[in-house]
């Protein structure tokens, strides 16, 4: 059975835009607190297929979503490359040792070995496909190189990003010495995501806006390209979704094999259309705190629908959705979406 998520992907008409949203899974879901709780925490929870697929699908059963993302975090691939990751209440993900050497980096367990020790996640993605509807798609993700080797150097999060920003003025090379080893590790990553079943998959760059533009595309964007190109080259049917966040002002410069393009809600759409809208099918961008109003989500998505009104678009927000939303807005976010993209109107 055909996905309209797949064909939106490659832009093929649809009887109305797909929509999903970031961080669907997850806490503003108090069915998801329930199965965390009985998890113990969220790395637990991570590390249990059955319940983790059971999360995996709460948006798509209670939400209406088109598109199921795998319950996981960005941060279990440092994790498996050997660094010890903490989730602290209220602080977020910690490292208890960040890389500091070129020592730090070749210690870390490398390619297929490191990827091979994600089973939990792959045996999700078997328990999900099993239980999800044939017309959903399901989502498999990754962090960019720069965003998961941004928290392997600072530690933890960050404000100013000095400590990797430092390094890439005064050690290049260290940089791109861990850039290209985590590269590797999630390509076969990926791979392995595909091979269990997943339909389509997205590269977040979370931290891309931290980096000038000759930085970004030297540090970032083009291991996001090796990553996306090798994918498709191997599986020129599973859609490719790219995300950096914040990088509004570089468009110019976007180019690369893949089939969607994240906007984040700093880019306006309209933009985002005019410099890329031809090569690639857009996502995004609702303001997701536009969600805390039922007014100013139908303004936003009425308007988005007329922007794209041609399609090449699949609906989603401009990043997360926040843990104190109430469900009953996201509900209606999702089912706005598709009456006001219909297309037999
Ligand atoms: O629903 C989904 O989108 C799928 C699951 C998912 C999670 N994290 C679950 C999660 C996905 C795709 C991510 C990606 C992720 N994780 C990113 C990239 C996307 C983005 O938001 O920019 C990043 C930067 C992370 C790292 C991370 N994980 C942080 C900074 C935090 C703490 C901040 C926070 O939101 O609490 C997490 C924890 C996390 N990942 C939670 C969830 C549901 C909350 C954990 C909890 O239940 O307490």
């Amino acid at each position: 059975m055909s996905k309209i998520f797949v064909d939106a992907c490659f832009g093929k008409e649809t009887p109305y835009t797909p929509v999903w949203m970031m961080r669907q899974a997850g806490r503003y879901l108090p069915e998801y607190m329930e199965v965390r709780a009985k998890a113990g925490n969220f790395l637990n929870l991570c590390h249990a297929p059955e319940m983790a697929a059971e999360v995996t699908l709460q948006p798509v059963d209670i939400v209406g979503v088109d598109a199921a993302i795998l319950f996981s975090d960005i941060l279990v691939v440092p994790n498996e490359m050997g660094m010890k990751l903490d989730f602290v209440k209220g602080e977020g993900p910690i490292f208890e040792k960040p890389v500091t050497s070129i020592e730090d980096v070749d210690a870390l367990l490398g390619g297929e070995e490191a990827a091979d020790r994600l089973s939990y996640v792959y045996d999700t993605i078997r328990i999900v496909r099993e239980r999800l509807a044939d017309d959903k798609a399901l989502i498999g993700f990754t962090g960019a190189p720069w965003t998961l080797a941004t928290y392997m150097i600072e530690g933890q999060g960050t404000k100013t990003y000095s400590i990797v920003k430092k390094l890439i003025y005064t050690d290049p090379e260290l940089m791109h010495r861990l850039l290209a080893k985590v590269t590797e590790v999630v390509k076969h990553y990926l791979v392995k995501q595909i091979e269990a079943g997943v339909d389509v998959v997205q590269i977040f760059d979370s931290w891309a806006a931290a980096l000038e533009k000759p930085a970004y595309f030297e540090f970032s964007w083009r291991y996001m390209k090796e990553i996306s190109s090798y994918i498709k080259e191997r599986y020129p049917h599973i859609p490719v979704i790219m995300f950096p966040k914040g990088i509004g002002a570089y468009l110019d410069d976007i180019d690369g094999d893949f089939d969607v393009f994240g906007v984040d809600w700093g880019t306006p759409m309209a933009l985002a259309k005019e410099k890329l809208g031809e090569r690639y099918v857009l996502q995004g961008n609702m303001e997701p705190c536009r969600l805390y109003s039922k007014e100013a989500t139908k303004e936003c998505v009425e308007s988005l629908a007329e922007l794209m009104r041609d399609g090449r678009h699949i609906f989603n927000l401009g990043h997360g959705i926040l843990p104190d939303v109430p469900v009953e807005n996201a509900k209606y976010f999702v089912s706005l979406c598709k009456e006001a993209s219909k297309r037999d109107r």
